[in-house]
Parts: structure tokens; C-alpha cells; sequence
């Protein structure tokens, strides 16, 4: 069935302290004069409420101040968690986890009397989501269980022919890899591409694609290497070419602002429990209006027909807008964890996020310059980077440096025998100096 039809902030001695200003070296980041927006708390959605709440908030208060009374605020972790894995799985925001508290209570003493009122927490979540990725309309947001879920989608839904291909990196995660290689069984072949082998990264997928090209898939950031991809530059390659392209943003979704229209992004799929801050379970999926209808649906029910709620009809159509993609219920739970973690993000602001998140690998990387041995796996540039910091050390167990960050409270893990520290836009330097101080001790005493 196919459907018819930002403020100034003052740089101080307390902002040094909070952000841990570095060393500096010519061409590296300099702290910026951003719209910076964070605001005392608001639960308020409204985009200005939001900004009128953050320039109060701004006009008393230096980025630092306002950093660190936001960390203890919303960052109640344990005394000696020193949470650096927002690239696995992130610690939810106090708003969150109360929105949670307040839905269970709410089911427990009345159940699902006000669903109403979930329909319109689900409603906001698909507004804020579609201003995070700067989509035309929320109409072209899913609400789907995983990212690995909507690449299926994706992968599955385009109609292809033998002799077809699809150009990807070596660095994808198993998910963005997988769900290419199933095509095996129509004749496509997959491309995966080195990406050292080239000028940048992003040549060597440009030249990896042929006139069989169909589709060319990245990730945003690589969840190993943390190298950052130039989404424009392969997105205007793609469009003008009729390349698909697909991202998959959960590796910089929440942390890097995201601009499906300037990238030419025809999907996009994130989980939320990563950068945004979100449960497990619930991912957005973009999906470029112009192409709803060359995926062919594979899953069918109830809440993905236009007629949604019309249970007493027989005849259907699919839903025009992107709830076609979305078979049945909502994990209403999820939605609402989602949504008060996307307020916490929406009100910082993601410029502000970004540049914050760079400054903290930035400075991660400077510590890491003094451990002799010390290898780099993760780009050096900013532009390269985003919110992962891997590294290995000469002639170390990189497993046993895992167990003894962990075994001490650094929440932190090893891939590609790498040890990978994820710092969000909120971590604090002494969350990063209690980190590599421990891999002093544990590289000074090997
Ligand atoms: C780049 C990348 N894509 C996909 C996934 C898997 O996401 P999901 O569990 O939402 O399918 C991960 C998880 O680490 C990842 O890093």
C-alpha cells in the first residue's frame, strides 16, 4: 500500500578550572564567543522560554559556573564514578530519571487515564528531535526500537538490483556493516573502505563510488577511532551524483550539531543512550520525505496506517507522514525519558555542547601527550573529532589498563584494542585528571 497522495560568556579563572584549559598549540582550539544557552532547570519546552531563561541565566553567571552548577544539578553520579563512556551507554540526566519516577507513579495510581497527555510528551519529543537534526518537519521523524533497527529499515526497504553496490568504511560499527552485507542475497556488493588510504577519509569514499553506486552509509563519528566524518562534503557528492546517503548519528547526535538539509542526508538513525542522554530502546529515525516511498515496509499494524485510531474501519492506507514506519505502540517509558533529556540538550544549546565536548577531549589529549608511549588513535584535528579520545601505549596491555581504570571507578571501555574515554559536554576535569592520572600509575609501574 503505498500513500497516495547563543550570549557571550566571560572567560575567567573559574572557567579554566571547570573546562581545564590547556597548553595551548598554534591551529588548536580556542575557546569561542558562542551563543551559549544554559538555563537554571526549566522543564519548559518552548524554544523561547528556553532562550529567555538561558540569557537570565547567562547574564549572572560565567560559562564555567554555569557548567559545573549544571553538572551537580542534573550529574548526581557517585562519589568515585568517574563517568567517561557516553560512546556506550550514557548516565541520565536528574530530569530524566525523576520524568521516569513521575510515569511510573502515574501508572501505578491511575494507569494510562491521562494518555492524552503521553500523546503530547510524544508529540514534543518528535518536535525536538526534528530541531535537533534540523529536519523540514517533525512529519519526517520515526520513533523506531534501535539504530540498528532503521538501517534495517533502510537496507531492506530500497528496491535492488544485481550489480548494485554500497560503499562503506572499515571503521563502521557491526551494525552499520551487517545489515549491508545481508544484501548478499540480492547481488549487492559491499565496499569497505580504508580510510587511511586516501588525502582524507572522505576522498577515499568518494572514490570508492562507481555509477553501480546505490548508497553510500557512515557513521558520524567511527565508535572505535572516534574520526569524525565530513557530512557535507560526502552529502553534496551523494546528491549530485543520486547516491542515497545514510548516517548513522549515533555517535554524534546530542554531542555535534546535525544539519540533515545542509549534509543532503536522505536517513539518519540515532539511539538516545548514547550522546543524548536518553534510554536504551528508543532511536529516531530521518528519513527525507521525497524518498517515504521507495522504502518498502516489511512490519504493519495498527499505529502505522493514516487512519491511526479508526479501529473500526477495514480499509487502510499507510500513513503518509514518517509514522509509517512505526508498527505499534510507542515505548511510551522511553518517550518520556527522551524528552526531558532532549529539554537538557535543547537548552544548552548543541553549539555550546560541541565546543564543550571538543574542549574536553582536547584536553584529555594534551594529559595523554605526557605518558610516554602514549599512541593517539583518534584524530588530533577538531574537525576530525568529536567526543572520543582512543589511545594505546607502547608495549602496555591495553586489556589490563581496562581493568585497572575500571576496578577504580573510570567508567570507560577497550575497542579495537584501544582504551576509549568518551567525556560529555558536562564532564569535569577532575573527572578527566582522575582518569589519566591512573594511567600514569598504572603505566609507571609496568
Ligand atoms: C556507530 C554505532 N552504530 C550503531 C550502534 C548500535 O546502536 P543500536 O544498539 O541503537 O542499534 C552503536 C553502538 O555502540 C554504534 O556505536
Amino acid at each position: 500500500m503505498r500513500c497516495r497522495v547563543m550570549g557571550t560568556y566571560p572567560r575567567s579563572e573559574e572557567d579554566e578550572k571547570f573546562v581545564g584549559t590547556v597548553r595551548r598549540r598554534p591551529g588548536r582550539w580556542a575557546p569561542q564567543r558562542s551563543s551559549a544557552r544554559i538555563a537554571g532547570g526549566s522543564q519548559s519546552f518552548a524554544g523561547r522560554e528556553w532562550s529567555r531563561a538561558s540569557d537570565n541565566f547567562f547574564r549572572t553567571r560565567s560559562m564555567a559556573a554555569s557548567l559545573r552548577h549544571l553538572a551537580e544539578r542534573e550529574f548526581p553520579l557517585r562519589d568515585g564514578v568517574h563517568y567517561l563512556n557516553h560512546a556506550a551507554v550514557a548516565p541520565w540526566p536528574r530530569r530524566t530519571s525523576e520524568a521516569v519516577c513521575r510515569f511510573a507513579r502515574e501508572n501505578a495510581a491511575q494507569g494510562a487515564l491521562d494518555y492524552a497527555a503521553w500523546l503530547s510528551v510524544e508529540a514534543q519529543l518528535r518536535t525536538q528531535l526534528r530541531e535537533l537534526l534540523n529536519a523540514p518537519s517533525a512529519e519526517d521523524i520515526a520513533l523506531l526500537k534501535n539504530t540498528s533497527e532503521a538501517l534495517s529499515v533502510v537496507a531492506h526497504g530500497l528496491d535492488w538490483h544485481a550489480g548494485d553496490n554500497v560503499v562503506i568504511s572499515d571503521q563502521e560499527f557491526p551494525s552499520n556493516r551487517i545489515v549491508w552485507e545481508s544484501l548478499s542475497t540480492y547481488d549487492v556488493e559491499v565496499r569497505k573502505v580504508a580510510l587511511s588510504g586516501a588525502a582524507t577519509p572522505e576522498e577515499a569514499l568518494i572514490e570508492a563510488c562507481d555509477l553501480r553506486t546505490r548508497l553510500l552509509a557512515i557513521s558520524s563519528v567511527q565508535y572505535a577511532t572516534g574520526l569524525r566524518s565530513d557530512l557535507e562534503r560526502l552529502g553534496r557528492h551523494c546528491r549530485e551524483r543520486s547516491i542515497l546517503f545514510c548516517v548513522d548519528a549515533i555517535q554524534s547526535l546530542g554531542a555535534i550539531p546535525m544539519d540533515v538539509q545542509a549534509s543532503c542526508a536522505d536517513f539518519v538513525m540515532a539511539d538516545g543512550h548514547k550522546w543524548l542522554l536518553g534510554p536504551e530502546g528508543l532511536a529516531v529515525f530521518y528519513c527525507r520525505a521525497a524518498l517515504r516511498d521507495q522504502l518498502t515496509l516489511h512490519q504493519y499494524g495498527w499505529h502505522m496506517v493514516e487512519e491511526c485510531g479508526d479501529y473500526d474501519r477495514s480499509d487502510w492506507t499507510t500513513a503518509c507522514s514518517a509514522r509509517r514506519f512505526e508498527c505499534g505502540s510507542p515505548n511510551m517509558v522511553a518517550v518520556h525519558a527522551l524528552n526531558a533529556s532532549l529539554t537538557l540538550l535543547l537548552e544548552t544549546g548543541l553549539q555550546t555542547i560541541s565546543s564543550q565536548v571538543l574542549k574536553n577531549t582536547q584536553y584529555l589529549i594534551d594529559k595523554l601527550d605526557d605518558i610516554p608511549g602514549m599512541k593517539l588513535v583518534s584524530p588530533r584535528r577538531d574537525e576530525q573529532r568529536a567526543g572520543i579520545v582512543s589511545f594505546r601505549v607502547t608495549d602496555l596491555d591495553t586489556a589490563g589498563l581496562y581493568q585497572h581504570l575500571s576496578r577504580r571507578g573510570v567508567v570507560c571501555a577497550l575497542r579495537s584494542n584501544a582504551l576509549r574515554l568518551s567525556p560529555h559536554f558536562y564532564t569535569s576535569r577532575q573527572t578527566m585528571d582522575a582518569a589519566v592520572e591512573l594511567v600514569q600509575s598504572y603505566v609507571s609501574a609496568s
